[in-house]
């Protein structure tokens, strides 16, 4: 295992080329040559521009050239980074870009190293690109055996215009983020034996206590209590106790109360309606929702948004024990409705129920969902984008916005009224599934019952929140998705 430690410098005007190893610069396929030319030795750029054109570098994003200087001054390599074309480029390509480079940094033992790149003066580009230099480095090795060793790299950005607090601002407030997103990735590779509700509760009062927020864990006893007879029926069939955990944040002036809810199914073998071993392997991520709203609650008393934030996770096991719940069974869900189990792999939305029920109960004025919900909606927009259904468009388009300045993918779904005969039930209000077609959409429908008249927004994340392959832009396994996208919205509103 490595531990890597990065720091992060400020590189102002008359940049002394001797002190680096290593230098990143950026290059635009639609411009001759890399950014920031007139910072560098002329012999430099000639050696640069001669190996752009030898190996016809296509500039394309996440692609980079790799050009050994031959020790000149002190620098060993030059990396050109690809970006696209300048009329282009925005906060996903730079996150891109950044994760691409960061990537490679990882194979060097001790490196110091430049970052030259034109947009840099710019806030939100400087903070992203920090950000995902740090998410480029994320590993889970926890388990294996190699002996941990200590990495030390420097970084130097230059930025002519920024002062050195607001930089310093800057690297605390882009380390908070990116900690937190590699915060919900360890939690969703963390394997299921050791991360039980019971853990992700302990996890929850860790992260309230160093943050000095309420936190509140309700066990399988007063689960029953309260009323919730969804996460309760669907935590029968294991032995690890469920929890319902809430963490609330509260400014002096709030201006609103948000509710934030995470679907923490710590494993999801599908119950009695068990799933086939190839779709059970992965299923320990069936907790990425309730990963990424806690890790926003990990990160919330460094943002201090004026705003309310209640984190709710009904968390549990869905396993297929002799108590299991059953299809037929008849539920009733913390705001009283009766649902009927169809399949009881369709546990996700019938523990949602209670914790959305609670939200309203609570008084939000949103509530945003985020949850590993269907395959369905995997089938429908990929691997990569998550899914948004809400029943407000004002509060769906604030969180279009939100996730395109955090490159995160999100499309949105309809939330069709005709099929709402997919969910209708003979015996009880509701049933827990319908029809293949449309099975993202009719999960919503089914959700929608319990928001009563709040503003709301669904987001499944069943695809982007694991991926197992990687990529150069995602790490293999979690992917801490949806953490960005709601810091920037609870910042923003
Ligand atoms: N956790 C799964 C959804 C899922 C599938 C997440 C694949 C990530 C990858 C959810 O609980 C589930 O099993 N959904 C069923 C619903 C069906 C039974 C109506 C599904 O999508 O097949
Ligand atoms: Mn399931
Ligand atoms: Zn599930």
């Amino acid at each position: 295992m490595e531990r890597i430690l990065i720091k992060f410098n400020l590189a102002k005007k008359g940049i002394d080329e001797s002190r680096y190893d290593l230098l990143f610069v950026g290059k635009y396929r639609d411009r001759k040559s890399v950014t920031n030319r007139n910072m560098l030795n002329k012999k430099m750029i000639g050696v640069i521009d001669q190996a752009i054109e030898f190996d016809n570098f296509d500039s394309e994003i996440g692609s980079l050239l790799p050009i050994n200087t031959h020790n000149f001054k002190k620098i060993k390599k030059v990396i050109i980074l690809g970006m696209g074309n300048k009329n282009e480029i925005n906060i996903t390509a730079l996150c891109r870009i950044a994760t691409t480079a960061s990537g490679h940094l990882k194979k060097y033992k001790k490196c110091r190293t430049l970052f030259l790149l034109d947009i840099m003066s710019e806030t939100d580009y400087l903070r992203s690109f920090m950000e995902s230099v740090n998410l480029g480095l994320y590993e889970f090795k926890k388990y294996k055996g190699d002996p941990v060793e200590e990495r030390r790299l420097s970084v130097d950005i230059y930025n002519s215009k920024i002062s050195i607090k607001d930089f310093r601002d800057l690297i605390h407030n882009s380390f908070t983020v990116s900690s937190a997103i590699n915060f919900a990735r360890d939690l969703v590779n963390e394997p299921p034996m050791f991360l039980t509700p019971t853990k992700l509760s302990e996890y929850a009062l860790k992260i309230s206590r160093v943050s000095n927020l309420n936190c509140r864990i309700f066990d399988g006893k007063e689960i029953e209590k309260m009323g919730m007879g969804g996460l309760n029926a669907v935590s029968k069939g294991s032995e690890e106790p469920a929890k319902f955990i809430h963490i609330r944040y509260k400014p002096r002036n709030s201006k609103k109360n948000i509710a934030i809810v995470g679907k923490g199914i710590t494993y999801d073998t599908g119950g009695l309606s068990l799933k086939p071993s190839d779709s059970m392997r992965t299923m320990k991520m069936d907790m990425a929702g309730a990963a990424c709203v806690l890790a926003v609650m990990s990160a919330i008393s460094v943002i201090k948004p004026n705003i309310e934030v209640n984190c709710l996770v009904p968390t549990t096991e869905n396993m297929p024990g002799g108590k299991a719940y059953k299809p037929d069974d008849v539920v009733n869900a913390y705001n009283g409705k009766s649902i009927e189990i169809i399949n009881t792999d369709a546990e996700g939305r019938v523990c949602l129920a209670d914790a959305l029920s609670y939200a309203v109960k609570l008084k939000a004025d949103e509530i945003i969902d985020l949850a590993t919900l269907t395959g369905a909606c995997i089938v429908g927009l990929g691997p990569y984008t998550a899914g948004l259904i809400t029943n407000n468009q004002h509060l769906g388009d604030r969180i279009l916005d939100s996730a395109n300045k955090s490159a995160e993918k999100i499309w949105q779904l309809p939330l069709d009224d005709e099929l709402k005969n997919e969910i209708k039930s003979d015996v009880a209000d509701i049933k827990n599934a319908g029809s293949r077609w449309g099975g993202a959409i009719s999960a919503a429908l089914f959700l929608e019952n319990f928001v009563g008249d709040t503003p709301w927004a669904h987001l499944d994340i069943a695809g982007p929140a694991f991926i197992e392959k990687g990529g150069t832009w995602y790490p293999k396994g979690g992917t801490g998705f949806g953490v960005r996208t709601i810091i920037n919205y609870i910042t923003n509103s």
